[in-house]
């Protein structure tokens, strides 16, 4: 396992093209697999959980051709198989729901990680809609015999963009509509994604509703990940520096950062924003400015879910006491998301607190080096590597995990071979 050692940095100053989104890419390999003809996808992540879909639409029959970050893909119809969808939660579930109603065996497994992550909020309402899924006690790895669906209504139970996606997949090979019903906007890429290929999808407010639908080829391109964009974005905050990331997706149900950003007082300007399947926008920070402590809460957890770590590590170096409150889907993350940033930012002396639904950041106070366990978590490295480099470094262990969203982080972002 490979550790890399961050320092402190000074006078940052970075203009970077923001990296693809990986959970536009997954969607776009899963449905471009699928729909028929032959879909162009630019700009696609390269990052292990991309990759993994790959290879998953790959063994289920699908022609995919890799040319650097444009991928080329000939749908046809899918045969049973055994799939590998490595540590992307993402990958298994949205797979769950568009396998069940399909023709054959299919089997899903995942990593170490993978295994411990519920299945059970997408299997039941699957099932309710007729699907054969034989799981290990709610968890992968699953067997879906393929069986025919019925439409069916359901409301989430959880703030999940995955379990909301799963059912609206299912509903494309279901006898009538599925309607899914939010009690929080999640993510919406998959809605964008199906129109924009001729799905049966109708949005009405929280409510997204789909019909027994083909879907058509199309030729799109990734927008950059916000999630990705929230680290260089905090080292600028955290180190009284700056930094601009262009392209930057602007779909409003991901940019809960900038809301939170804004409510602090950071110095941040959001220009050139253009429309599209996908909205996007450049963004500027200059650190230096002093920040009032955030909150954040039940109403824009879920907008900023993936974000949560990055900010943690930026409430570090704000004075004063900062709360993430009603942020329980962080404990079913890639690993229990709330200790996880607890103990990583400890490990360099933060005073940093659990609580039942969140965490409590006492800021402001002086950092020191140490070595961090990310628990084989991909954004509690970044978190840490933000924190160190704003404070007085650390060594990352595992560091390598980084590659699940954003393979080039530490040479990108921290200069760090
Ligand atoms: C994702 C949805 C979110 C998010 C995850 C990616 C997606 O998870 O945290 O990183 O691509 O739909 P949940 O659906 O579990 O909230």
């Amino acid at each position: 396992m490979g550790v890399k050692t961050v320092n402190k940095l000074d006078g940052y100053d970075k203009t970077i093209v923001c990296p693809p989104d990986k959970s536009v890419s997954v969607r776009a390999v899963i449905l471009g697999a699928y729909a028929v003809g032959r879909t162009t996808v630019r700009n696609l992540s390269l990052c292990a959980d991309v990759l993994s879909a790959v290879d998953c639409m790959r063994r289920l029959g699908a022609d995919i051709k890799l040319d650097g970050t444009t991928a080329y893909f000939t749908g046809a119809p899918f045969h049973g198989a055994k799939l590998d969808c490595g540590n992307s939660a993402t990958v298994a579930r949205l797979l769950a729901g568009l396998l069940s109603g399909l023709n054959g065996v299919f089997e899903l497994t995942g990593d170490e990680s993978l295994l411990r992550r519920p299945m059970a909020r997408v299997i039941e309402p699957l099932v309710a809609m007729g699907a054969r899924i034989q799981h290990t006690d709610g968890k992968l790895p699953i067997k879906i015999i393929g069986s025919p669906l019925k439409g069916t209504e359901y409301t989430l139970p959880v703030p999940s963009a995955q379990v909301k996606s799963a059912l609206i997949l299912a509903g494309l090979n279901a006898v009538g509509r599925t309607r899914v019903v939010q009690p929080v906007a999640v993510r919406d890429h998959t809605e964008r994604m199906l129109a924009a290929m001729g799905g049966d999808i109708n949005v009405d407010g929280n409510a997204v509703e789909i019909g027994q639908c083909a879907l058509r080829a199309v030729e799109t391109e990734i927008p950059g990940d916000v999630s990705s964009a929230a680290y260089p974005i905090c080292v600028a905050l955290c180190t009284g520096g700056k930094c601009t990331v262009k392209n930057v997706g602007a779909n409003p149900t991901r940019t809960g950062l900038f809301d939170v950003l804004k409510s602090i007082g950071a110095d941040m300007i959001v220009e050139n924003r253009r429309v599209g399947v996908e909205p996007l926008c450049d963004v500027t920070v200059r650190g230096g400015r002093a920040l009032r402590p955030l909150v954040v809460d039940g109403r824009t957890v879920a907008r900023v879910i993936d974000e949560i770590p990055a900010l943690c590590a930026l409430a570090c170096f704000i004075d004063g006491i900062s709360v993430i409150d009603g942020a329980d889907e962080l404990r079913v993350k890639e690993c229990d998301r709330i200790k996880a940033t607890v103990s990583a930012l400890r490990s360099l002396g933060a005073d940093i607190t659990e609580t039942e639904h969140g965490m409590i950041i006492n800021g402001g106070k002086r950092l020191s080096f140490g070595t961090v366990d990310p628990c084989g978590d991909h954004r509690i490295a970044m978190a840490a590597a933000v924190a160190a480099c704003a404070g007085n470094g650390a060594d990352i262990i595992d560091a390598e995990c980084v590659g699940v969203s954003y393979p080039n982080f530490f040479k990108e972002i921290i200069d760090v071979e």
